[in-house]
């Protein structure tokens, strides 16, 4: 007779119907694939009675996921609510605790509680799969729990946001507004419920404080990361980046520092020619730097319904299988604190946007400020002539420690022909 795992879905929106689509398209291939009859047996949301182009008639309905995830006849809960606490929270705690294995695209409630979680998991003898959870599509967790488990990883860097990626890419191409591509996104599905999670970077931060433990054995910690949204990123940002040969994307990093562990999420000026210089739309890169492997690039679609589900499927075909393993590739209580190197330590070179006087003498007091400061100029643009009126002028730093690179903005934002403070977006040479 052949085994059989029976799931219980929370949330009905963009990935949680396109898991029931998956599941009900390809059922042939996740059953010889598993071994296993993957059955849904119970779905919760808000509203029983919206049409959400699936057929739900063969499943149980619950309005409580906290009622469903211990009291539904399913072996795994799939959390696909979202939100870092509140019922989503609720309900993957009750199931835990239920000795219910769970699976959770929620990287928000993850970055908060994931180390927590991790721990009930095992107390209870279950595991939670978050495959979704971080780069949508690509198996990003797979690989770096199981592919690349022989490594000391050094640094894991890239696109961690589709939303953002999609603007960035879409505006870069089209010229088109920022806000016009932000509602193109929503409409797409890409979106958080609040899109100021994507374009703030918070959605960046969280999928990396997931990375930051899977490659550094540390505890999920959120605070440690810095984080800096794309919502100042103007389309003269974009068209000066492309003049020097780069392009400005929302980067992700964490990487091990003679300081201890950075994690960062910012926009960033990346070569054109780079890994994710090149990877535009929703599509996330991820690159992985292990001392066995070298360099070991992810590339896929970071959001959506089918890419996600896809991801969701992952972890639901490894359960269905006995694949079951410590949330963070190695178990909760051996996790180590974050260690944060402060930003102040960090070396870069730099882009700086001065929105200046045209008038003798500001040029040469522009780079004294720089130069008593130790910052060294590796290029610099100023084309328009407009005597007495604003001009931008555009610097390229060599590499710096980022304290002292603050401290001369600081004195530069002060100068009396500055009108408006510098804007500086971090460079990296991938
Ligand atoms: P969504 O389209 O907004 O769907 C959320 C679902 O949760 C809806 O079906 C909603 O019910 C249900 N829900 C909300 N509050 C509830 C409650 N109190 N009790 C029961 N159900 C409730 O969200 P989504 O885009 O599918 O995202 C789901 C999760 O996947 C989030 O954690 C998100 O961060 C993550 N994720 C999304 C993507 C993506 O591309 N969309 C990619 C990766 C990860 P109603 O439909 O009845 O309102
Ligand atoms: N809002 C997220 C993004 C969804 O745009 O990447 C995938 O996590």
């Amino acid at each position: 007779m052949s085994k059989e795992l029976k799931i219980a879905i929370a949330g009905l929106g963009t990935v949680g119907t396109g898991l029931i689509k998956l599941i009900n398209d390809n059922a042939d291939l996740l059953k010889a694939r598993s071994g296993a009859d993957i059955r849904i047996t119970a779905v919760c949301a808000r509203d029983k009675n919206k049409d959400r182009g699936v057929d739900l008639s063969g499943y149980e309905w619950f309005d409580d996921a906290s009622e469903m995830a211990v009291k539904a006849d399913a072996d795994v809960f799939v959390e696909l609510i979202g939100g870092t606490q509140g019922i989503a929270l609720e309900a993957t705690r009750a199931a835990l605790a239920a000795g219910r294995d769970v699976v959770t695209a929620n990287k928000a409630m993850l970055a908060f509680h994931g180390t927590a979680l991790a721990r009930l998991a095992e107390d209870n003898g279950c595991t939670i799969g978050f495959e979704a959870a971080v780069a949508g599509g690509i198996p990003i967790v797979k690989a770096m729990r199981e592919g690349l488990a022989g490594n000391r990883i050094e640094r894991v860097y890239g696109i961690l946001n589709g939303t953002c990626n999609y603007i960035l890419s879409t505006m870069e191409e089209t010229g088109r507004s920022f806000e016009d591509v932000l509602a193109e996104a929503q409409a797409e599905g890409y979106a958080e419920a609040d899109p100021a999670f994507d374009i703030g970077g918070i959605d960046a931060a969280h999928k990396l404080s997931l990375l930051a433990s899977l490659a550094f054995g540390t505890e999920v910690d959120f605070g440690a990361v810095s984080v800096e949204g794309i919502e100042r990123i103007e389309a003269g940002d974009i068209a000066y980046a492309r003049e020097f040969g780069y392009r400005i994307k929302l980067v992700g990093a964490a990487q091990q520092t003679t300081h201890g562990i950075e994690q960062r999420v910012h926009p960033c000026l990346v070569p054109q020619s780079s890994v994710i210089g090149s990877v535009g739309g929703v599509f996330n890169a991820v690159i992985v730097e292990g001392d066995a492997v070298g360099q070991a690039n992810f590339v896929g679609r970071g959001a959506g319904d089918g890419p996600t589900a896809s991801a969701v499927a992952a972890d639901i075909i490894d359960l269905a299988k006995g694949l079951r393993q410590p949330v963070f590739s190695v178990p909760a209580n051996s996790l180590k604190p974050s260690n944060p190197s402060p930003m102040s330590d960090h070396e870069g070179a730099y882009y700086l946007r001065l929105q200046v006087l045209d008038q003798p003498g500001v040029m040469a007091g522009i780079t004294v400020i720089l130069g008593e400061a130790e910052v060294s100029i590796d290029s610099i643009i100023q084309r328009s002539r407009a005597p007495g009126e604003p001009v931008p002028i555009v610097i390229l730093t060599h590499e710096t420690r980022e304290g002292v690179m603050m401290d001369a903005v600081a004195q530069l934002g002060k100068h009396p022909a500055m009108q408006e403070p510098p804007r500086l977006i971090r460079i990296e040479n991938f």
